[in-house]
């Protein structure tokens, strides 16, 4: 998996976000190059992002994404077939959108570095119920075939944990679109087990075929979870993330 830099407008969208959800503390989990925290805090709403690459080469992080959006705008721009175009209307724009997230993304961690906390599923550094709203794009569900089921469930947990009120996914799809991740039923009744409803919505939005719905976990009557024991595997990493590396980049 890449690090890549969904705009604020996204986030909005893939997340059905009202002017209401932006008045609580929102956490992004995880926050990648994407300029949600900068396009929220811009307008008041006290998030925060959390991400292991913080911890390693934060400050390179927009970069990579550039040199990212550079080559998926090259698959794009081929093969349009492959994605939905409702929302960005054509490649172009989506470059654009993509490109201008992660340079609002380098900005916001350049003056407000405290908003972007170095962390991983499933141990994040968050007290219980530290955020209202907890959003997580593009991790669980749509690298799918690579995490399993127990990564899967250890990650929900911890993202339930910290949230006090919601905590939303998108997309439920596999990266390359098509059908909704298998094993959804069975983790949503572990959830259920523990006090923790959940539901599907439609959201207006995709870009991966069948790429339209979120995930909401609903937490306020969340009983006790079992966490991750402290040694559980993380979401592993992937061999091609910083394909875009160059010297001194
Ligand atoms: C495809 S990006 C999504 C970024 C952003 N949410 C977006 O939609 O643009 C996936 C991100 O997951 C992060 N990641 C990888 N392992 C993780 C873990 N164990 N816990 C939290 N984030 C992780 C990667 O560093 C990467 O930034």
């Amino acid at each position: 998996m890449l690090v890549s830099a969904r705009s604020f407008a996204e986030y909005r969208a893939m997340f059905a976000l009202t002017d209401d959800d932006l008045a609580l503390r929102v956490l992004d989990c995880p926050g990648g190059a994407a300029g949600f925290v900068a396009g929220a805090g811009a307008r008041g709403t006290d998030a925060v992002a959390v991400d292991p690459e913080y911890g390693r080469e934060g400050h390179r992080l927009g970069g990579l994404a550039l040199r990212e959006i550079a080559h998926k705008h090259a698959e794009v721009a081929a093969h349009p077939e492959r994605f939905v175009w409702s929302w960005f209307g054509d490649p172009d724009r989506y470059t654009r959108s993509r490109a201008e997230a992660a340079r609002a993304f380098t900005a916001d961690l350049a003056r407000r570095p405290h908003r972007y906390v170095a962390g991983a599923l499933p141990h994040l550094p968050f007290r219980d119920g530290a955020f209202d709203l907890v959003l997580s794009s593009h991790l669980l569900f749509c690298y799918g075939d690579r995490f399993g089921e127990r990564v899967h469930r250890d990650a929900l947990v911890e993202l339930v944990r910290v949230a006090r009120r919601e905590v939303r996914l998108y997309p439920l799809v596999p990266h390359t679109g098509g059908r909704r991740y298998a094993g959804l039923d069975g983790l949503r009744a572990h959830l259920a087990q523990s006090g923790v409803d959940s539901r599907l919505e439609r959201v207006d939005y995709a870009f991966l075929p069948g790429g339209d719905e979120m995930l909401v976990l609903d937490c306020g009557g969340r009983g006790p979870l079992a966490a991750a024991p402290p040694g559980a595997r993380a979401v592993p990493d992937d061999p091609v993330r910083w394909r875009h590396r160059v010297p001194g980049g």
